[in-house]
Order: structure tokens, then sequence, then C-alpha cells
């Protein structure tokens, strides 16, 4: 049954699609996260395991709801790592690096991410998807403070 939500059945889709990047963003960057928090060594191993933990956490809600606000707006969210991979902006890290090259790594990560939802917001904005320029604008300001951690950590 489809949404009755003022939305077009296209105005719909253009949401779907971009929740689908954001989604395959997310978990791409989940799945890095996790694997940091796993490998990380050196002086701060304690604290940047924890810290990552926490990251990753909040992340897989983020995962969660984005992808049921795709199921909310009548879309069918995508479950394989090959369609995240090809929906993602982001790239995964096969390598072992360090954790300062961890950290930057994830900032890059998050602050790409930031730079395409604002484009993402005013494409919802535009067709009047308050809904999803709101939600989008939560994610925004998690990926903000998590950005802003990861930068004191190399400032
Ligand atoms: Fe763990």
């Amino acid at each position: 049954m489809e949404p009755k939500i003022g939305l077009t059945k296209e105005e719909l889709s253009k949401s779907i699609k971009d929740l689908t990047v954001v989604l395959s963003n997310e978990m791409i960057l989940y799945v890095k996260t996790r694997k940091f928090h796993w490998n990380v060594t050196g002086n701060s191993f304690m604290e940047l395991h924890k810290l990552f933990e926490n990251q990753y956490s909040t992340l897989e809600e983020t995962i969660d709801d984005v992808a049921e606000r795709i199921s909310e707006l009548g879309g069918k969210a995508i479950g394989t790592m090959k369609e995240f991979i090809k929906h993602s902006i982001l790239e995964e890290d096969s390598n072992f690096i360090n954790q300062n090259e961890m950290l930057e790594e994830l900032l890059n990560d998050h602050e790409k991410i930031i730079i395409q939802l604002r484009k993402f917001i005013k494409n919802a904005e535009e067709i009047e998807d308050v809904g999803t320029a709101d939600f989008l604008t939560s994610i925004l300001m998690d990926h903000e403070s998590k950005s802003w951690i990861l930068r004191k950590y190399l400032s």
C-alpha cells in the first residue's frame, strides 16, 4: 500500500534514492569503524577502542532508522554488502593502518558524508519532504559531532 502523505510517487522515489545512498554510506562506515575498534594499537589503544565502539554503536542505530525511513516512504531497503558498496560514496578499507591513519580515514569519511547530506537535505526541501529534510539534518549533526571528536585527536 502506497503512503498518501502529500508527496507524489516521483517525489517519494527521489527521497528513497537519496536515503539508499545514506544507508549505504552508514553501513560502510559502520563496518570500517568496527574493524578499527578490533585492530587499533598504540598508546591510545583503550581510549580509541572504546571511542570506536561508541561510534559504531550509534551508527548502527542510524542505519536502522534510515532503513525504516525508506520503508515509511514506501520503498525497499537494500541489504547486501554488494549493494551497499555500489551505492556508497565511501571506499572500504582493506589495509591494517595505524591509529592516526584510522582517525584520519574516519574523519575523512564523516566529512564526505556531511557534504553529501547537505545536498540531500536541499533535495528534500525542494520537494517539501520536510520529514526527510529534518531526519537527514539530525544525521548530519551526529556526523558533525563525531567529526569534531576525531578532529580533536588529530590537532
Ligand atoms: Fe568489542
